[in-house]
């Protein structure tokens, strides 16, 4: 082999080691880019449970898996809801509000005996009906569509809900 030949031959070498770690650096970020176009539709309404696991007049948690906009979120999809149980016009009712806080998003736990919403990050105070009674949120909690259907709570499913800020 004469030495422009080789000088050729390592370049055309060194051109196809390149396209190759090109080739693997590029593929997961093509991918990323990619995936909403082929992630699978998500179903529109949720089954949390029978009417009949919620008592009139109580508030419930219940774990539900949020559609998330990342298809390797994994664990953090999980979630919850605080589901309440009243009458409304004398028939059955219920709000179906998100765990988080409208303030940052900490989950709030919701206590029974004073029947308020607390919030353990910044002292927001919410009332049964999810309606800020103190603190810092700039809003009332969250809340889901749902709908019965053949006795079963069914809520709206949609991404972890998060404040626009101005
Ligand atoms: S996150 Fe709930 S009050 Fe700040």
């Amino acid at each position: 082999m004469d030495p422009v030949s080789r000088r050729r031959f390592l370049s055309r070498v060194t051109v196809a080691v390149s396209a190759l770690i090109a080739a693997l650096v590029g593929a997961p970020i093509v991918g990323y880019l990619l995936a909403p176009l082929f992630r699978p539709p998500q179903a529109e309404f949720v089954d949390i449970g029978a009417v009949a696991d919620f008592d009139l007049g109580e508030t419930k948690l219940v774990s539900v898996r949020d559609p998330s906009p990342l298809a390797w979120a994994g664990q953090t999809a999980a979630t919850a809801l605080w589901v309440r149980r009243r009458t409304l016009e004398g028939a059955d009712a219920f709000q179906v509000f998100s765990v988080n806080c409208t303030h940052l998003g900490c989950p709030v736990n919701w206590n029974a005996s004073a029947k308020l919403f607390l919030c353990p990050c910044h002292g927001g105070v919410y009332y049964a009906d999810g309606t800020v009674a103190g603190g810092p949120p700039p809003r009332p909690l969250f809340e889901r569509e749902w709908e019965i259907a053949r006795g079963r709570l069914r809520v709206k499913a949609q991404r972890l809900p998060t404040v626009k800020r101005g």
